[in-house]
C-alpha cells in the first residue's frame, strides 16, 4: 500500500480538523468557570493519538458520509475518552502522575477539579452527540447518544473499569474470562461505538454496522492487549505515561495472566481475524487493514 493510504497518513491529515473541532466545542478559558475550562483544555490538548475520532471519520467516510457531518461526533467521542483518562488517573483509581507526556490533571490542578473536569467532558460529549450534526435526522442523533451512552456505561467502559479495580484486590477464579470481559468493556466498547457512530451518520445498513462491530471488537481487544504489553515493554518517553504500573498494582492484564509471548501471539491472532472482516469493508478495507498493522506494532 502507498504511504498515502496508511492509517498514520490518514490520522496525520485529519488531525488539524479534529483539533479545530475540539477547540470550537470546548468552552474558552475566558468563560466562567475559567479554571475548570482551562483544566478540560489542559487534558484534551495534551496530545493523544486521536484514534477514536479518526475511527469515526474513517468508518463514516467509508460508507459515504461527508467529513463535515462527522467532525462533531468525532470530537464528542474524544471528549468522552479524555474524561475516562482523567478519572482513570485519579488517586482512587490508577493513581497516575503522568498522562500524554504531562502531569495528570489532578497533579497539575487538584483532585476536585479533575473529577469535575471529567464530569464536564462526559456531559459535553453526550450533549454534542444530541445536537450535532444539526442537519442529521433527529433519530440518527438519538441513536448516536444511546450508542455512546451505553458503550460508556456499566455495560461497557464503566463496567470494565469497575471489574478492573475489583480484580486488583483479588484476581477472580475465572481470570481468563474476566480479563477478556474487562478489556472489551473498559476499552473495546468505546472503540466499537466510534466505528458504529460513523456508520450511523453515513446511513449504513444494519449488515454494514454489524460487520464494523465484528471488526471493531477485534480492534478493541487488540488495543488493550497492546496497552498491557506496552506497560511492561514501553518507556515513559514513548508512552507519555509511567510504565510498570500494572504489575505494581497487581492488575489483571494479558501479560500478567498469560505472559508476554502469549500476549504477542494473541495480538497476531486478533489481527488475522480483524483482517478477514476488513476484507469485506469498502475498498477491500485498505485503510482498516493498515490500522491493524499500526495496532500490531504500535510503540505508544
Ligand atoms: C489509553 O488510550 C487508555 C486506554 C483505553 C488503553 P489511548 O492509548 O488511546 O490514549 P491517547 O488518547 O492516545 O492518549
Ligand atoms: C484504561 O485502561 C481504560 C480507560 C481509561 C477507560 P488503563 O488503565 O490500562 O489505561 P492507561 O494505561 O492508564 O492509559
Ligand atoms: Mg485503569
Ligand atoms: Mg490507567
Ligand atoms: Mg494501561
Amino acid at each position: 500500500m502507498s504511504a498515502a493510504g496508511t492509517w498514520q497518513a490518514f490520522v496525520t491529515a485529519a488531525r488539524a480538523a479534529i483539533e479545530r473541532e475540539l477547540d470550537r466545542r470546548l468552552p474558552p478559558e475566558s468563560e466562567r468557570p475559567g479554571r475548570l475550562h482551562a483544566a478540560m483544555r489542559y487534558s484534551v490538548f495534551a496530545g493523544g493519538k486521536r484514534l477514536r475520532p479518526a475511527l469515526v471519520l474513517a468508518a463514516g467516510e467509508a460508507f459515504g458520509a461527508g467529513r463535515e457531518r462527522l467532525l462533531a461526533p468525532a470530537a464528542a467521542v474524544e471528549l468522552i475518552h479524555t474524561y475516562s483518562l482523567v478519572h482513570d488517573d485519579l488517586p482512587a483509581l490508577d493513581d497516575d502522575d503522568l498522562r500524554r507526556g504531562r502531569p495528570t490533571l489532578h497533579r497539575r490542578f487538584d483532585e476536585a477539579t479533575a473529577i469535575l473536569a471529567g464530569d464536564a467532558l462526559l456531559t459535553l460529549g453526550l450533549t454534542l452527540l444530541a445536537l450535532e450534526p444539526a442537519e442529521a435526522e433527529a433519530g440518527r442523533r438519538a441513536r448516536a447518544v444511546a450508542l455512546v451512552g451505553e458503550a460508556a456505561g456499566t455495560g461497557g467502559m464503566i463496567g470494565g473499569q469497575e471489574e478492573d479495580l475489583e480484580a486488583e484486590r483479588a484476581w477472580p477464579a475465572d481470570a481468563a474470562r474476566a480479563l477478556e470481559r474487562i478489556h472489551r468493556g473498559k476499552t473495546g466498547a468505546l472503540l466499537v461505538a466510534s466505528l458504529r457512530l460513523g456508520a450511523i451518520h453515513a446511513g449504513a445498513s444494519v449488515a454494514e454496522e454489524t460487520l464494523l462491530t465484528r471488526f471493531g471488537e477485534r480492534v478493541g481487544l487488540m488495543f488493550q492487549v497492546a496497552d498491557d504489553i506496552l506497560d511492561v515493554e514501553g518507556s515513559a518517553g514513548e508512552l507519555g505515561k509511567t510504565p510498570g504500573k500494572d504489575a505494581e498494582a497487581r492488575k489483571l492484564t494479558w501479560p500478567g495472566l498469560h505472559g508476554l509471548a502469549a500476549s504477542h501471539a494473541k495480538l497476531a491472532e486478533l489481527a488475522a481475524e480483524a483482517r478477514s472482516f476488513a476484507a469485506s469493508l469498502p475498498e477491500a478495507g485498505g485503510l482498516f487493514r493498515s490500522l491493524i498493522d499500526f495496532l500490531s506494532s504500535r510503540d505508544h
